[in-house]
């Protein structure tokens, strides 16, 4: 048997493929020059799984995903699926993973590289040296909160329902993960959450100041309502350290956070859960930009968050601290270089296709190497 730690690689649908392909240049140049070593498998999901098997995602690739050591994820989901009903809808995939894996805590960082500075739609002055991290619940709200359907009234209109749920616990073991990180950062936790309105919110304020108080008092805490976030996040980003706050809340202030940085196509993602009893922690990596249809198979897609998505997952799933900056370096040097795929592309840069950044990154990671 080989001791070798086990990959799940799962690209998925859109430009997943595409950008999934130039992290084989990493993976083989980390065998070749580091001696390190994967068994990887590779399989579908989304709605590549759904046209093959029927499914967004197999019970056999659910399995896959708990014995691997750590899964990496591309994208799912395209306009033609869009007419599928909701219990075979690509994003399943992502969604069935994050709950059978017990994947609560979704870690979005939001940062600006220097030679990227200018690709913010904001102004330069307000986004520089910007570092954030979104920790965002992923197993619960109101994703997953019951009841939930569309019903049929009496008068043959309809209602649809969903509903917003936290626990104490749940509340509790994504607020850890903040608390944790805040302290390798720069020790500020912002909690966000509509506690004016919402009764789960106001709890999640509560548990979480409560939390603080018991186990973090070294940490800075503050609370915002989520839509003064997304107004502060626009207006002053570099406020923050670390915001956590749950799923949907999540889901809108990531995408406002990365777009940030000027690009979708720059940030990885990781997402988490407990630790178990072996000393085993479920992880799956996967970048923020989503399947990108409209770019999808011209090899045109940026495959540097898929590649940082992996440098992630060197660092938290198997300590490998040093190889996982070299790549980030690596990263950071093909864009000094001046090298932009069109979603970063500004004046004077040179726009190139996913596979010539790919190629750049290990041309960086051979020099790096010395
Ligand atoms: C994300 C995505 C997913 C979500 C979709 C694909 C279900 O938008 O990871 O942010 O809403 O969580
Ligand atoms: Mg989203």
């Amino acid at each position: 048997m080989s001791s070798n730690k086990k990959l799940l690689v799962l690209p998925g649908d859109g430009i997943g493929p595409e950008v999934m392909r130039e992290v084989g240049r990493v993976v083989n140049w980390l065998s070749r020059r580091r001696g390190i070593n994967f068994d990887i498998t590779e399989d579908l999901v989304g709605g590549a799984s759904l046209d093959a098997h029927g499914v967004p995602i197999r019970d056999s690739v659910i399995n896959a995903a708990r014995e691997a050591d750590a899964v990496l994820f591309g994208a799912v989901g395209g306009p033609q699926w869009n007419h599928v009903g909701f219990d075979k809808r690509p994003e399943l995939a992502i969604l069935t993973l994050r709950r059978e894996l017990g994947l609560f805590a979704n870690l979005r960082p939001a940062l600006v590289l220097e030679p990227l500075v200018d690709a913010s739609p904001l102004k330069a002055d307000l986004v520089r040296g910007l570092d954030l991290m979104i920790v965002r619940e992923t197993v619960g709200g109101i994703y997953f909160g019951t009841p939930r359907g569309i019903e049929t009234l009496a008068d043959g209109s309809r209602r649809g329902v969903n509903t917003e749920v936290y626990t104490t616990h749940e509340i509790e073991r994504v607020a850890h993960v903040a608390f944790a990180l805040a302290r390798q950062r720069r020790g500020a936790v912002c909690s966000v959450e509509k506690s004016n309105v919402m009764e789960s919110g106001l709890l999640w304020r509560e548990v979480v100041t409560a939390l603080a108080a018991r186990d973090y008092p070294d940490v800075t805490l503050s609370h915002m309502l989520a839509d003064n976030c997304a107004m502060q996040l626009a207006r002053e980003p570099r406020q923050f350290d670390v915001i956590v706050t749950g799923n949907l809340f999540g889901d809108l202030l990531s995408d406002l956070a990365a777009m940030l940085t000027g690009s979708l196509g720059m940030l990885p993602s990781a997402t988490l859960g407990a630790v178990d009893a072996h000393g085993r922690r479920p992880a799956l990596y996967e970048p923020i930009h989503g399947s990108a249809p409209d770019i999808a198979g011209k090899g045109l897609a940026n495959p540097l968050a898929q590649i940082l998505s992996f440098a992630m997952l060197l660092r938290i799933s198997f300590g490998l601290d040093a190889e996982s900056r070299t790549i980030e370096d690596a990263c950071s040097r093909v864009l000094s270089s001046g090298l932009r795929t069109g979603d970063i592309m500004s004046a004077g840069m040179a726009r190139v296709g996913t596979q010539v950044m790919g190629e750049a990154v290990l041309r960086e990671l051979e020099k790096l190497e010395g």
